[in-house]
Order: C-alpha cells, then sequence, then structure tokens
C-alpha cells in the first residue's frame, strides 16, 4: 500500500515519507480532530484526471466548517497541491487523501489553540473489499452498532474521529465472516455501511436513504443518482427498513474507495439470486467506461490540471 519513496504534501510544501510526522502531543492523536478527503485519481491519455475534485474540495471545506476547523490553505491551493503530488508521486492514477487536524497546542478537549494542519498522501489503492467482491459480490451483515444520532455527531461531516463508530461496524463484521457491515440510524432505518453508501433496487426502483439517515453525502451516491436519472431508471431517496434487503432483487456499495460493490448477501440471506444483477452491471459498466474515458463525461467530472502552473507544479 505505501512505499517510503512516496512524497507527500505538507503545509504547501513537498516532503519525503520519512519526514513526514507529527508529535505525539498533537491534538488529533487524542481527541480524534481531523476532517478528511477521499478522492481517486484516474489515468487518461493526457495525463491523471481527478473525480469530482471540486465537490471533494467542497465537502472537505464543509466539513472543517462544521468543526469550526480554518483550513490555512485556500480550495486552489489544496487543488493545485493534489495535481503537485501526483506529478511528484509519478502517479497517472491514485486514491488522494487530503487531511487537516489539530496539531500541537494546548493538550486539552479545547481545539482551538491547536494549529490546524494540512497534508495531502497519494497511494495506489486497489478494490477496496477486494477485486472478487467488484465481481462477485460482498457478503454484507446488519451491524449490532448504529450510526450516530443527529444530535450527537455531525454525520455530513467527514471527521476523524466519527471512524472509530466505523471502526467498531467493519471489526465486527470482519469477526463474524462478513465483508462488510451496514449500520442502521437511530431510529432503526438502513443507514450505511462504515465508509460507503447502500443502494438496493426493489421492484425496478432504485432506492437509497436520505442523508437524514445519518448518511455521508457520498459523491460515488450523489454521482450514481444522475446516472441512473440519465440511464432511465425510477429511483427514490427514501427511509428503508432492514427487510428490504431480504426482499430486494439487487443491492450494492458506492465510495470513492469501493468503488461500486454489488451485495450478495445480507446477514446470510442471498440478495436476489445472489448474483449482482442487471441494474447493478449496468452502474458499474457505465461508471467505468466514464471513469475510463470510453464514454462522455457529459457532467465534466473529470478534472484535468488546468493551468500549465497545476499541470508543472
Ligand atoms: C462514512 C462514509 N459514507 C459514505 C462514503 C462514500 O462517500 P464518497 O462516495 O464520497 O466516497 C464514505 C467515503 O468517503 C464514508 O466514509
Amino acid at each position: 500500500m505505501f512505499d517510503a519513496n512516496l512524497k507527500v504534501w505538507h503545509n504547501g510544501k513537498i516532503i519525503s515519507w520519512n519526514d513526514a510526522t507529527l508529535h505525539i502531543a498533537s491534538h488529533v492523536v487524542h481527541y480524534g480532530s481531523s476532517i478528511f478527503e477521499g478522492i481517486r485519481a484516474y489515468a487518461m491519455p493526457d495525463g491523471p484526471a481527478i473525480f469530482r475534485l471540486q465537490d471533494h474540495l467542497e465537502r472537505f471545506y464543509t466539513s472543517a466548517k462544521i468543526y469550526g476547523m480554518e483550513i490555512p490553505f485556500s480550495q486552489d491551493d489544496i487543488r493545485k497541491g493534489c495535481f503537485e503530488l501526483l506529478r511528484e508521486n509519478h502517479q497517472k492514477s491514485a486514491y488522494i487523501r487530503p487531511v487537516a487536524f489539530r496539531g500541537l497546542g494546548k493538550l486539552g478537549i479545547d481545539p482551538t489553540s491547536c494549529p490546524v494542519d494540512v497534508s495531502i498522501l497519494t497511494w495506489n489503492w486497489g478494490a477496496y473489499l477486494g477485486e472478487d467482491t467488484l465481481k462477485d459480490g460482498a457478503d454484507v451483515c446488519i451491524s449490532s452498532w448504529r450510526r450516530m444520532a443527529p444530535d450527537t455527531f455531525p454525520a455530513m461531516a467527514k471527521a476523524g474521529g466519527h471512524y472509530t463508530n466505523a471502526q467498531l461496524i467493519k471489526t465486527e463484521a470482519k469477526m463474524n465472516g462478513y465483508h462488510e457491515g451496514i449500520a442502521l440510524d437511530v431510529m432503526g432505518f438502513v443507514s450505511e455501511g462504515p465508509g460507503m453508501n447502500v443502494f438496493v433496487v426493489y421492484q425496478d426502483t432504485l432506492l437509497t436513504p436520505p442523508l437524514s439517515a445519518a448518511v455521508l453525502p457520498g459523491i460515488r451516491r450523489d454521482s450514481i443518482l444522475k446516472l441512473a436519472e440519465k440511464l432511465r431508471i425510477p429511483t427514490r431517496v427514501e427511509n428503508l427498513s432492514r427487510e428490504i434487503f431480504y426482499a430486494a432483487k439487487e443491492a450494492f456499495l458506492t465510495g470513492t474507495a469501493a468503488e461500486i460493490t454489488p451485495i450478495r448477501s445480507v446477514d446470510r440471506k442471498p440478495v436476489g439470486d445472489g448474483k449482482p444483477g442487471p441494474i447493478t452491471r449496468k452502474l458499474q459498466n457505465t461508471f467505468s467506461d466514464i471513469l475510463h474515458g470510453k464514454t462522455p463525461d457529459s457532467w465534466g467530472w473529470l478534472e484535468k490540471a488546468t493551468s500549465l502552473e497545476e499541470a508543472l507544479a
């Protein structure tokens, strides 16, 4: 996954992998005070294209705003940093991880005396749940852990501390022999996986939970909703109860790391006939064709370096 030859963008400078360290007394280590993004760049004939970079940057700054973190760099600086780092790391495609975190200051719960540091990492990250799951589907369970109640943690923020809950969902699922877990929200409606949104196909309609079900506003989720509309697949965003998975013909997970991963079983019950269904396949294939330049990108999702400065940075 990682390679010590990789470079890191840190507070506006390119530094070596081994220099990218932080002090153990940094606020983030103790209190999880970070916000971050997960973005993918895809290889195009004329250089890497970053999928919906602008939307990822907007979510990054929204997460920071929710937590009252002032990022000491402009969106344009981070945008250029992403392209610069891809170039420094000689990567035509990569997973890109910008992270802003509270560094070294006073060590108490109040984060405001601690500086906000910003780093970007890039690395090669293949199929998140394994190549096999992209093809054959993943076995998932409904987690015994719930997603946050709306007045506890802000689900719209992609914040480091939230992923302690995600780790509980993930490790429980793994321990019980599943690829992944899906958590319900505090009301008992379907929410999402620890790092991905969820869709089902029920009575020929594509369904996904609303943001109010403690769902991170996934950029793939939004892209699937747009793609489905274009492909004239009927779609609804509504609260779903757990048994929808047992009644559905198809289900899949979406996320930058997970891409579109079919779900073949939930709680050991097959979804439909236990094989990825035609709507899942159609969305997977159309999406992949856009990402690999085989189908025109009519939304302008694939962002290239816009200036010579970015390209050569
Ligand atoms: C908790 C959670 N939900 C959903 C997603 C999917 O979001 P996206 O499609 O923007 O990667 C992610 C990944 O970022 C996530 O961490």
